[in-house]
């Protein structure tokens, strides 16, 4: 018992990173985004005044790092303010892009402002495979984005989201990534919530296609050992035990979307009956400590069995609540992603279902992919979802 106290209070020391999504607002389309299905209109989101105070507030409750994200930061005309405000704290800051709305002179104001890390994300290494996977042209202004990047001493991540649509030229898209020579490299595959769970049919690579793309990840981080480190996140359908989601519940992370709500994780809202904080008000040192939503998974006291005597527990802290959830219908159920789940056939399931066929293919590219968005996205309805822009 006295143990469990003391984990109990240790997970709750404090956050170390805190994630701002400060709009949903976007003007790409990504089939896999992990943003709500739901999305917060521009007419809800906080104003500069209140991240300013979250900043502060974040900075005087120990977070180290606050990485700006959204949507797309960039459609916040008041973004330099934001990073002037973030630097005036302690708080390490990344911003998270896709870099549509980032010129060069803007780049620069940012770098002045105080930005420590640049996050570029990309959707494939061939333009129009690109195009088509964002729902919108930007693949060649995230080339030319990445060489004014290196007109400055700020620290550069290119981050590539692999799925059944681009996973098998993995090997290229990181050739052209390095091209980019970036610090690091994030080969990130889709998880499965918001506008990916419901593009799951059209993303979910097979085991075949996986066990591929293991093997030209492993070949690069030989070749760029010392050059450039690649953080790998494995799609957790093909893994035998759960990703430690988050860091743990309410352990490491704190995440603000658009509105002001304090949330454990990106998809937490999809959780029924939940009750989440605003940093409108309440401190955040308050939500912390205290917010229902951060208290409900923090710990084991929460776990079933076979968590609550899984000698693992302490890695994975039970796997993901949203997973958890989205697939069983109850946030408290073993992630079924874990072979000790009670309910593991519903991965095995999917698996069969959505990656098909077995030694797994992308689909054919269609000869529209550079067409307009308005056209896309007709096109491609029954094949996937873009996801759509709040007001
Ligand atoms: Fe993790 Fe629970 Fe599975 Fe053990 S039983 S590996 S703690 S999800
Ligand atoms: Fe919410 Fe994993 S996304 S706990």
């Amino acid at each position: 018992m006295i143990q469990s106290l003391n984990d109990s209070m240790a997970q709750c020391s404090n956050p170390l990173a805190l994630i701002a999504e400060i709009t949903h607002r976007c003007p790409l389309h990504c089939v896999y985004c992990s943003n709500p299905l739901e999305l917060t209109t521009r007419s809800e989101e906080l104003a500069t005044a209140d991240w300013l105070r979250v900043f502060d507030e974040a900075a005087a409750l120990g977070v180290l790092h606050l990485h700006l994200t959204g949507g797309e930061p960039l459609a916040r005309t008041d973004l330099k303010e934001m990073i002037a405000g973030a630097r005036k704290t302690s708080l390490y800051n990344n911003l998270i892009t896709s870099g549509i709305g980032l010129s060069r002179e803007r780049l620069a104001q940012f770098v002045d402002a105080g930005l420590d890390h640049i996050q570029l994300s990309f959707q494939d290494s061939q333009e129009g495979n690109a195009n088509w996977i964002a729902g919108a042209r930007a693949h060649t202004h995230k080339l030319e984005l990445a060489e004014w990047i290196h007109e400055h001493r700020i620290a550069f991540t290119v981050n590539l989201v692999v799925h059944r649509q681009n996973i098998d030229h993995l090997e290229e898209m990181i050739r052209t990534l390095e091209e980019l020579h970036p610090d690091r490299m994030e080969i990130a595959h889709a998880q499965y919530y918001g506008w990916a769970l419901k593009n799951r049919t059209a993303l979910l690579p097979s085991r075949a296609q996986l066990e591929r793309a293991l093997a030209a990840v492993a070949a690069a981080e030989t070749r760029l050992k010392g050059r450039v480190r690649i953080d790998m996140v494995v799609p957790d359908y093909h893994a035998r035990y759960p990703k430690a989601c988050m860091g743990g519940w309410g352990r490491q992370l704190m995440l603000i979307d658009p509105g002001g709500r304090a949330l454990p994780c990106h998809a937490a809202g999809v959780i029924p009956g939940m009750r989440f904080d605003s940093v409108r008000a309440r401190s955040l040192d308050w939500i912390w400590t205290n917010s229902e939503a951060f208290r409900e998974f923090r710990g084991e006291e929460w776990m079933p069995e076979p968590c609550r005597s899984c000698d693992r527990r302490k890695e994975d802290f039970g796997g993901c609540r949203c997973q958890a959830f989205l697939l069983t219908g109850d946030a408290a159920a073993t992630d079924p992603v874990c072979e000790l789940a009670p309910m593991h056939h519903l991965i095995r399931e999917a698996v069969e279902k959505d990656s098909r066929p077995e030694d797994g293919q992308a689909s054919p590219v269609p000869d529209f992919r550079q067409a307009p968005f308005h056209v896309l996205q007709e096109k491609m309805t029954g094949f996937w979802a873009y996801r759509t822009d709040p007001k």
